[in-house]
């Protein structure tokens, strides 16, 4: 809570940290800082060259102290994406981005799958207000913490282990987290969420999925008003893809989380539609699509910039920008309804037009 002190002052601009990273990234993030600033909102932005081209420069992943000075400096980051063909080990990556969540402890991956338009869905007969739910990804532990090793590598006994962490204190805070997601957060047509569903492979996996079941009900418990429920993450993947209009809110671990996000990002037009959020509440959170850096399309004015752009109205969003937040995001259904957009959402402009064009609705909203 803010102090009465701080109150009475005029709200300071927020300093955003924007890291555009590799590929992609460099091109679909300056379309989202220039709907950022369309939308007046009052913030002070403040570009980072984390990435490939600086590894490969200097050797530096992350400079010395650097998530310090992000968590010091900044009430949020902006980030695009990190993989390059030309770093092997993809050490880069791992290091900005994998540490970015685990050493600024970003605990809840937020997800938010929704349809904007029926002809982005290729499922048949589903419209916009049957595809509206969250995915709630578990961000800094499961088998992405690097815990394992190899023995007798490259001999025919090599045996390899990978680790799956799950901590009473992580699975009870994610889960935790989704319940008060519900009960805060609305669809988009402003009906109450209703339902929190657990994903996991308890029946195979039944150590770690024991300790998510026992938690999911103790902490199901304390929220009477929500209707708790579970699935195996097989069963969810093909019921996402029958029937998508059931799911409400789903949290699940971090690999099951990455798996169905792609597979959610599917039924609303892509990857290159699909934002998210890296949150600690009450710590300096991070943004970014849910896309990669797409070497391919990279650096040929292709991308889809719709999901930055999204991406950063929910970063405006969490910082308190609401109003600011609604208009980036009446501006992009707009985009994708007039088909003034990238040619995987069915238009035909490129990434600087199509970011150009929301920022003009945006700064004339
Ligand atoms: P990706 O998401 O980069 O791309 C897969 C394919 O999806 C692309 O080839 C493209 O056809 C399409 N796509 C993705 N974003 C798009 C957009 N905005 N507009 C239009 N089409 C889009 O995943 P991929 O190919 O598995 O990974 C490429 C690199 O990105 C790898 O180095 C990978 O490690 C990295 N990566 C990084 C992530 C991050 O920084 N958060 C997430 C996923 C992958
Ligand atoms: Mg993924």
């Amino acid at each position: 809570m803010s102090s009465p002190k701080k109150q009475s002052k005029v709200p300071s601009r927020k300093r955003i940290a924007v890291i555009p990273g590799d590929g992609i990234g460099q091109e679909v993030i300056p379309q989202a800082v220039k709907v950022i600033r369309a939308s007046g909102a009052a913030v002070e932005l403040t570009d980072f060259d984390w990435g490939a081209d600086r590894y490969l420069r200097e050797g530096t992943t992350v400079p010395p102290d650097g998530f310090a000075l992000l968590a010091r400096d900044f009430d949020a980051i902006l980030v695009g994406a990190f993989g390059d063909p030309r770093v092997k080990t993809n050490i880069h990556a791992k290091e900005i981005l994998l540490g970015m969540r685990f050493k600024m402890d970003l605990y809840a991956n937020v997800r938010p799958v929704r349809l904007l338009d029926a002809a982005l869905c290729p499922l048949k007969g589903v419209e916009p207000k049957d595809v509206d739910f969250t995915v709630i990804r578990e961000n800094t532990e499961g088998v992405y913490t690097d815990a394992g090793g190899v023995f007798k590598q490259g001999t025919p006994d090599e045996i390899a282990t990978q680790e799956d962490i799950n901590t009473r204190k992580g699975v009870e805070r994610i889960i935790r987290y989704a319940f008060e997601y519900c009960r805060t957060h609305t669809k988009l047509d402003g009906a109450p969420r209703s339902k929190v569903l657990m994903c996991d492979k308890s029946n195979a996996m039944t150590h770690a999925g024991g300790l998510w079941q026992r938690v999911f009900k103790e902490v199901s418990g304390e929220y009477r008003q929500i209707a708790a429920e579970h699935k195996y993450v097989d069963a969810l993947c093909m019921q996402m893809v029958r029937d998508p209009r059931q799911f409400d809110v789903i949290v699940t671990n971090n690999m099951f989380g990455d798996i169905i996000t792609d597979l959610a990002a599917g039924l609303q037009g892509g990857l290159g539609m699909a934002a998210s959020g890296n949150i600690h509440p009450g710590k300096t959170s991070m943004f970014e699509p849910v896309h990669g850096s797409a070497p391919p399309i990279a650096g040929k004015n292709v991308a889809n910039p719709l999901g930055a752009i999204l991406t950063a109205a929910m970063m405006l969003a969490h910082l308190g920008f609401v109003r600011e937040a609604e208009k980036i995001e009446a501006a992009v259904l707009a985009a994708v309804r007039e088909k003034k957009a990238t040619h995987d959402v069915g238009g035909t402009l490129g990434t600087r037009e199509a970011g150009e064009w929301v920022a003009r609705k945006v700064s004339r909203e």
